[in-house]
């Protein structure tokens, strides 16, 4: 069988976590490629809720194994505490939850380069979650990287060499720190690693797609995030779109099957960056309320906005989406009135077309929706969705030009209305 991939197309916090948990009793292999505890990925059933951040969310349902593949990056006391907090919610991962030695570890001096970095560009800064996630990526670029598969052998001389270059570049930043508990812990999520299988990675995904195996490969961040494709250079570090499936599992690009694009029915971005739609208004706020926009991980408020259409039909195209899933339409349940950005307005010139740079005077453009006014968020099929609630499903399929599969209305895994038979 083939690899589905599911991916954000905005800037991430789509609700990938919840919907990955929704499709995972459709698959035996459930796996993550790229970026690292930058993400939170939250699920909801059975009145919990887990947030992950680098294990992937197909753990809770049925028995099945996950795999961390070679594009993530790992820091192994985030994922040990990860790990704990699992099991001590009764999830033993021991035998399900597999890691590529390929993937790079996050060493405590990236999370203090990350800071140095940030706070040397001043107003400029990228707003990251401070895990590390960009002085990990341009040590593995720059060959320097330390990787899971180093912890079996060599690993002392390997973690040396690097701390003690990181060292210098922090002394050049000036940057204070004290190394000691972060090595600590830093040390014992090592340890923790050690208890899960490592492996290469991509011959046990490749074998499975063999043997008929069905793959899921979650995505973390969104398009607009992309290294390459996002708002560049408020972006992560990782290549978050469907070709970091390939090279970050290590599959061809003719095992991708399905590609699943997940959006908000508004639109959301956490730290700096252009955001053509972001809304400063009442609407904004209630967004933010009702949909408690709030970072995962690192609790900051989310900037709210209208969907901006333009920027998801770029993110359709770079990632070749076959089916769409909307999240959270039930947040705008109250809204009298709902705005679609269609064009951006540029130098007085309407486009449709994604510009190279968002930064400079883009002007949304705005088709205006009858809100709805009902609560969605007990329905259980599309029969009862409100007639204003199809208009607008309508409206954005043709616009998109492919179908949106299910839509989310509320956070738990059972708010989730699957439109067709065969997913
Ligand atoms: P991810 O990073 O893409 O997995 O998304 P996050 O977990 O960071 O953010 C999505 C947030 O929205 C989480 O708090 C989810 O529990 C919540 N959520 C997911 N789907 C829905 C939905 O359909 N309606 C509402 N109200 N909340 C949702
Ligand atoms: P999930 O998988 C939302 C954002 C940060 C910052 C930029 C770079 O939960 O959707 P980084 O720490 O990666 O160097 O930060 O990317 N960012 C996210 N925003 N959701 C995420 O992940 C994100 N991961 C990174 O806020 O703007
Ligand atoms: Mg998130």
């Amino acid at each position: 069988m083939k690899v589905d991939v599911l991916l954000g197309l905005q800037w991430g916090d789509e609700g990938k976590g919840k919907v990955v948990d929704v499709l995972t009793p459709n698959y035996d292999l459930i796996t993550r490629f790229q970026g690292g505890p930058n993400a939170g990925h939250t699920l909801e059933f059975e009145g919990k809720k887990f947030v992950l951040r680098s294990i992937p969310s197909g753990i809770f349902q049925g028995g099945k194994v996950n795999v961390i593949g070679n594009g993530v990056v790992i820091d192994p006391a985030l994922f040990k505490a990860e790990v704990d907090a699992l099991q001590t919610a009764g999830h033993n991962l021991t035998d399900r939850l597999k890691i590529s030695k390929k993937a790079h570890l996050i060493l405590p001096t990236h999370r203090l380069l990350d800071a140095a970095y940030e706070s040397a560009k001043g107003n400029s800064k990228i707003g990251t979650t401070g895990k590390g996630i960009g002085p990990t990526y341009t040590d593995k670029v720059s060959r320097n990287g330390v990787r899971v598969g180093d912890v079996l052998h060599n690993f002392e001389e390997k973690y040396n060499e690097a701390i003690t270059r990181h060292k210098e570049i922090l002394k050049q930043y000036n940057f204070e720190y004290d190394l000691s508990e972060l090595e600590k812990a830093w040390f014992e999520g090592i340890e923790c690693i050690k208890t899960f299988e490592l492996i290469d990675s991509e011959h046990y995904v490749n074998d499975a797609v063999k043997a008929d195996k069905k793959v899921l490969a979650e995505g973390a961040q969104g398009t607009m995030l992309d290294i390459d494709f996002g708002s560049y250079p408020f972006v992560t570090s990782s290549n978050t779109i469907c070709a970091g499936a390939c090279t970050g599992l290590g599959i061809a690009p003719g095992s991708i099957g399905e590609v699943f694009g997940i959006f908000k029915a508004y639109c959301t971005r956490v730290g700096s960056g252009p955001f053509p739609t972001e809304l400063f208004d009442a609407a904004g706020d209630n967004m933010r309320k009702i949909g408690f926009e709030f970072g995962s991980v690192t609790g900051r408020p989310r900037r709210c906005g209208w969907i901006d259409l333009v920027a998801l039909k770029y993110a359709i195209m770079i990632n070749g989406v076959t089916q769409l899933i909307m999240m959270k339409s039930d947040v705008m349940d109250s809204f009298d009135t709902i705005s679609a950005c269609v064009a951006y307005k540029i130098d007085g010139e309407e486009v449709t077309e994604f510009p190279y740079d968002l930064n400079d005077g883009v002007e949304p453009v705005y088709i205006e929706f009858a809100g709805w006014k009902t609560d969605m968020t007990k329905m259980q099929s599309e029969d009862e969705f409100p007639e204003e609630f199809n208009a607008y499903l309508s409206f954005l399929e043709e616009e998109l030009e492919v179908p949106i599969k299910i839509v989310s209305v509320g956070p738990d895994r059972a708010q989730t209305i699957i439109r067709y038979e065969e997913i």
